[in-house]
């Protein structure tokens, strides 16, 4: 028997006030974009801003369903965005925020176990890693130099090979 161990670094700041201007741009941007979102059932709207590397920036916001599982994370809406605007264009960093009507807003929030594997597809399909900022409209933020990391062990289009 072997044990293995796994971890990764990221970067946590205070505030916003603390990021460089590249990035307090996004993020400010992500929340801004939060008001785009169409999320009427959970009143949990968040928004995600990607900077690519030919510099265009592309937004999304979760959208919603009556029924329910049809509806779409702000993350995957904005992956599959980009997929199609600009394909096999790598993403550089992806600002994500969110506004929640029913609490606070206050702490970083990180994408759910489905679109950690859609951004996980993302960056192997363009050979460069994602990188997150990770903020809600106050309160400490996160960077993840590779979203990648927040899927050990996961699965993907070599395990098809
Ligand atoms: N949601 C996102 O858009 N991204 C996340 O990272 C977590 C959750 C959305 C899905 C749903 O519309 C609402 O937030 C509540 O789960």
């Amino acid at each position: 028997m072997n044990k293995q161990d796994y971890h990764f670094d990221y970067e946590v700041y205070e505030s916003i006030d603390d990021l460089t201007e590249d990035d307090k741009w996004l993020l400010d941007e992500a929340r801004e974009v939060t008001q785009h979102a169409y999320a009427p059932y959970s009143g949990f709207k968040v928004g995600a801003v990607a900077k690519l590397s030919n510099n265009e920036i592309v937004a999304g916001s979760n959208q919603e369903n009556a029924s329910f599982p049809v509806g779409l994370c702000a993350e995957r809406v904005v992956l599959a965005s980009i997929s199609s605007l600009y394909p096999k264009v790598p993403i550089e960093t992806i600002a994500i925020s969110y506004f929640n009507n029913n609490g606070e807003s206050n702490h970083p929030i990180s994408p759910c176990g489905i679109c950690r594997q859609v951004l996980q597809e993302f960056s192997e399909k363009t050979k460069v890693p994602i990188r997150l900022i990770l903020g809600g409209m106050s309160g400490k933020v996160f960077i993840i130099p590779n979203a990648s990391m927040l899927l050990p062990l996961s699965f993907t289009s070599t395990d098809l090979q």
